[in-house]
């Protein structure tokens, strides 16, 4: 099985879940979401059958909207107004910011047959427009039709341009998160302002029994590695920053206006957001 194999079936959970936790449109919820979602849920956190928060809700949760905090404080800054979100997924954010942000372009991406889906989603909602595409990238692919820099070919080389992974780099190993950071930070450059924004974690922060628990049954339903790319703030800030990137910080969720009280509960304590430009 590829990584991408083993990667996208995780896109219809969380797509399912965003729109549960009041974060998505309804029509990124697909049955076999529904599904995957629950089977996942109910395997961490069992509380949730008696209708309680489990941890993991509070850590996506904290996540999804650290990464909107970032990226909706550098739009109003005025530093950026395009947005290519590689491996999207089923994710509401594009739908999201293009509602809030009427002069935002936001390119979501993934790979072909996802991205076909999602278009197929969106377009049905009549949700699609010049301002927010579909496209295929592969995020692997350096060169070609479905690279990241043939998709920047297309786009307006004089707008501030932020790229979001989320969910994603958990699932690359070192050398191949190292290769994908410099192809950001390069693509990155060609635009007066370039900002790269994902989840991140420390690797003593995700140590708990329950983190370990999370991380099992994950990488059981994906069959394959999960990879914590951070030993502290500090090493992420080096590790950015030697490959290519200006300046990099990694936020606790309890530092973000948006997220502070969700980084204090467990689950949200543990999710960092990377905020690095070029
Ligand atoms: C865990 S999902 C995350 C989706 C979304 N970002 C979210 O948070 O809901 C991972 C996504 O990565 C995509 N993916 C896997 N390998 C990829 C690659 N090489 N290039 C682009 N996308 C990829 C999958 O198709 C899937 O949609």
């Amino acid at each position: 099985m590829s990584e991408t194999d083993r990667i996208s079936p995780t896109a219809f959970a969380t797509g399912h879940m965003w729109v549960r936790l009041g974060l998505s449109h309804p029509a990124m919820s697909t049955p076999r979401g529904v599904r995957l979602d629950r089977a996942f849920s109910l395997a961490i956190q069992p509380r949730r059958l008696l209708g309680g928060t489990g941890a993991f809700d509070t850590l996506m949760r904290a996540r999804h909207t650290g990464i909107d905090c970032l990226l909706e404080q550098a739009i109003e800054s005025g530093k950026l107004s395009q947005v290519i979100e590689l491996a999207a997924g089923l994710s509401g954010r594009g739908w999201r910011m293009t509602q809030k942000f009427p002069d935002l372009t936001y390119i979501e991406t993934d790979l072909p047959a996802m991205a076909e889906l999602k278009h197929g989603m969106l377009d049905g909602t009549g949700l699609l427009s010049d301002r927010h595409q579909v496209r295929v990238v592969d995020a692997l692919t350096d060169a070609g039709p479905e690279s990241l820099a043939a998709l920047i070919d297309t786009l307006d080389s004089s707008k501030g341009t932020a790229i979001i992974t989320e969910g994603l780099m958990s699932y690359m190993d070192p050398d191949t998160a190292v290769t994908l950071w410099q192809r950001i930070s390069g693509q990155l450059k060609r635009f007066p302002q370039g900002l790269y924004l994902s989840d991140g974690y420390v690797q003593s922060e995700v140590k708990s029994f329950s983190s370990t628990l999370i991380k099992t049954i994950l990488q059981r339903f994906v069959k394959g590695g999960l990879y914590t790319h951070y030993s502290s703030a500090e090493d992420a800030t080096q590790k950015l920053t030697s490959n290519g990137f200006a300046r990099a910080s990694l936020h606790a969720a309890r530092d973000l206006p948006a997220t502070r009280e969700l980084g204090t509960k467990p689950g949200g304590s543990r999710v960092r957001v990377l905020e690095a430009w070029v």
